[in-house]
C-alpha cells in the first residue's frame, strides 16, 4: 500500500515568528493522522521547526537545494545543510523555481541526486502550462519532465521518490483541475513509473496533486483512485484549512 500523504508548501510566506506559531498550532492538532504529513517552509525555519515537531508525526521540507554539493555559491544551501536542520524531505522541480529561476531538467536532476545522496526524500512536482493544456499537450509534457530530471534514477533511489502533478494553470489561481482530469493524468503519470520501474514500483509511488487545492475540494479530488494526496500552497498557510485538508485524506 502506497503512502497517502498531504504536504503543505508555505512558499515565501510567514517570518520565523509566524512560521514557528503555525507549526505549533499543527502539533497541536496532529497526534494520530490517516496519512503522511509534511510542511514545506522556508530554509531559515527548518531547524527551529524541525525541533519543534521532533515528537510529532509532521515532518518537514525544504522548498529547495542546491545543485552542488559545498563550496563558494554564494547565498545557497546544500541538500547536506537541510539534511543537518533535522528536515528529511525537499520539494524540488516546483513550477515557480522553473519558471523564475530558470531552473532546467539537468539542474533539477543534480539537485534531486545530492538530496537522495544526502538521505533526503524528494517530492518532484510536474505539471504544464495554460497553453500546454489547451493544446493537449499535458502528457507529453509530464514525460519530459519526468524523462529529464528522475528517471535516470535506480530502483533503490525511486523509492525516495514522491511524485506532485501540478498543472501550472491551477496554482493559486483557484482553478482547481476538475478530479476527472487530475486522474486522468495520474493515471498516466503512474503508466510512465510502470514502464520505466515496474508495475509494484508504480503502485507503491505516491502521486499529489497540486494547485488550488483547498478544504473544500481535497476530498473529492482525494477520492479519484490515482491521487495520493496533496501538496498545497495558500490553504497550508492556514491551520483550520490545512487541518481540514489532513482530515479529508
Ligand atoms: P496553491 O499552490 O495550493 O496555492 O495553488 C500549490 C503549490 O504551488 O504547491
Amino acid at each position: 500500500m502506497r503512502t497517502k500523504m498531504v504536504a503543505g508548501n508555505w512558499k515565501m510566506n510567514k517570518n520565523l515568528q509566524e512560521g514557528v506559531a503555525l507549526a505549533t498550532e499543527l502539533k497541536q492538532a496532529v497526534k494520530d493522522p490517516k496519512c503522511a504529513v509534511v510542511i514545506g517552509t522556508p530554509f531559515i525555519h527548518l531547524a527551529t521547526v524541525a525541533q519543534l515537531l521532533q515528537d510529532s508525526p509532521i515532518k518537514v521540507a525544504a522548498e529547495n537545494c542546491a545543485d552542488h554539493e559545498k563550496g563558494a555559491y554564494t547565498g545557497e544551501v546544500s541538500a547536506e545543510m537541510v539534511r543537518s536542520t533535522g528536515a528529511e524531505y525537499v520539494i524540488l522541480g516546483h513550477s515557480e523555481r522553473r519558471q523564475y529561476y530558470a531552473e532546467s531538467y539537468d539542474t533539477l536532476a543534480e539537485k534531486v541526486r545530492l538530496a537522495l545522496a544526502n538521505g533526503l526524500k524528494v517530492i518532484f512536482c510536474i505539471g504544464e502550462v495554460k497553453e500546454e493544456r489547451e493544446a493537449g499537450k499535458q502528457n507529453e509534457v509530464v514525460k519530459a519532465q519526468l524523462e529529464g530530471s528522475v528517471f535516470s534514477l535506480t530502483a533503490e533511489e525511486w523509492k525516495n521518490i514522491t511524485l506532485a502533478y501540478e498543472p501550472v494553470w491551477a496554482i493559486g489561481t483557484g482553478l482547481t483541475a476538475t478530479p476527472e482530469q487530475a486522474q486522468e493524468i495520474h493515471a498516466y503519470i503512474r503508466t510512465l513509473v510502470a514502464q520505466k520501474y515496474g508495475k509494484e514500483a508504480a503502485e507503491d509511488t505516491t502521486i499529489l496533486y497540486g494547485g488550488s487545492c483547498n478544504e473544500k475540494n481535497a476530498a473529492e479530488l482525494f477520492a479519484c483512485p490515482d491521487i495520493d494526496g496533496g501538496l498545497i500552497g495558500g490553504a497550508a498557510l492556514v491551520a483550520e484549512k490545512f487541518l481540514a485538508i489532513i482530515a479529508a485524506r
